[in-house]
């Protein structure tokens, strides 16, 4: 069973005459984990401040939920929780706020960010390029938000979250495409020319950043669900245009949010082409109120089916592989 479905949009146009400046040239120095993996986004003060700035909006448009999955209806009630790339570890600790008798394992490849987590978190720091350490069906829920649209062959890891879901369980995939569109005309060559550069350096580790919009096509191949759920949200970037008020407040907040995570990115990608200037003219033309300019952003759940089959046909692998291969392969190999 599958159901997806879509905000409708107003054509509103912004109530704003003035005209986006360039960011203020006075930067932070930024740091990064030190892992071998592809990811390239910091780990200090202002992504913590990013990420549960993007959490808070997320929770306020789903109407204080952490999830758009019904985490409560679960039965028995959850045990055992996986949150895999857990950043700040701000999900974890509501998941394990919401769940006191569950524990909740947190897995990031650094974790200079959590900060006082209750004592149902477990921390684990690994980096998950290198192993997976968990037991097959031994999780009630697996969550990841933000982390398959950094990691080399997405489809792998949700294979392997699958595989570490017990008959029944809940796997949450939440994730964006990595990249802005318009509804209202070109895309400003700015915005291209950031893209290109970012996307043709990840692809060259087999990064998909347009990661959102497979998801659910990676789960139906995968044939072991007997839900799959998927909710898309374009976010508006560029100005607060839509007629629903907390979609609004999520595009600002995914507008500051790609202020915070592209900046000084450039340091961390030595032979991408970006540089501070490409950035900066990205970022101004993303704020650019007299555009209409999206991000879209994928609410992927699925319940495991209670009899999965020990090995999908032949067919069904060659398949995937082919699906897999023309998705995200022809990707890649676009850059
Ligand atoms: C964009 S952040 C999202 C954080 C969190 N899920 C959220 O929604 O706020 C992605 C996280 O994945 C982690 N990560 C990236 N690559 C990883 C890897 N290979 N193994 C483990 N964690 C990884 C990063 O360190 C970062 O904390």
């Amino acid at each position: 069973m599958s159901s997806t479905s879509t905000i409708t949009m107003t054509e509103m146009k912004p109530q704003m005459t003035e005209k986006p400046t360039a960011r203020p040239v006075a930067r932070k120095q930024r740091t990064w984990h030190e892992a071998d993996a592809p990811y390239t986004f910091a780990n200090d003060d202002t992504e913590w401040e990013r990420l549960n700035g993007v959490h808070r909006a997320i929770k306020e448009y789903l109407g204080n939920r952490i999830t758009l999955a019904p985490l409560e209806e679960l039965s028995p009630p959850p045990k055992k929780i996986l949150e895999l790339g857990a950043g700040t570890g701000v999900w974890a600790m509501d998941a394990a706020n919401m769940f006191p008798e569950a524990t909740v394992t947190a897995v990031d490849i650094s974790f200079n960010n959590i900060r006082n987590p209750p004592p149902n978190v477990v921390l684990k720091q690994l980096n998950l390029l290198e192993g997976f350490p968990f037991e097959p069906e031994s999780f009630d829920i697996v969550h990841m938000r933000f982390l398959l649209v950094h990691m080399p062959n997405f489809p792998e890891l949700i294979k392997k979250c699958s595989a570490a879901l017990r008959p029944g369980g809940l796997l949450l995939l939440e994730d964006i495409d990595q990249n802005l569109y318009s509804t209202d005309g070109e895309v400003p060559e700015s915005i291209k020319t950031f893209y290109k550069h970012y996307h043709g350096h990840m692809a060259k580790s087999g990064v998909d950043g347009e990661t959102g919009a497979k998801i659910e096509g990676v789960l139906h191949s995968l044939n072991q669900f007997s839900e799959i759920h998927v909710h898309n949200m374009p976010a508006p970037i560029s100005a607060p245009y839509t007629a629903d008020p907390n979609l609004n407040k999520m595009g600002i907040e995914m507008r500051k949010s790609l202020g915070k995570a592209y900046d000084g990115i450039w340091g961390k990608m030595p032979g991408s082409g970006l540089t501070q200037e490409i950035h900066d003219n990205m970022i101004r033309d993303a704020h650019d109120h007299d555009r209409q300019i999206y991000m879209d952003f994928y609410w992927t759940w699925a319940r495991k089916a209670d009899k999965v089959p020990e090995t999908a046909t032949l067919y069904q692998q060659a398949w995937a592989w082919w699906d897999y291969f023309v998705q995200t392969g022809w990707w890649i190999l676009g850059y």
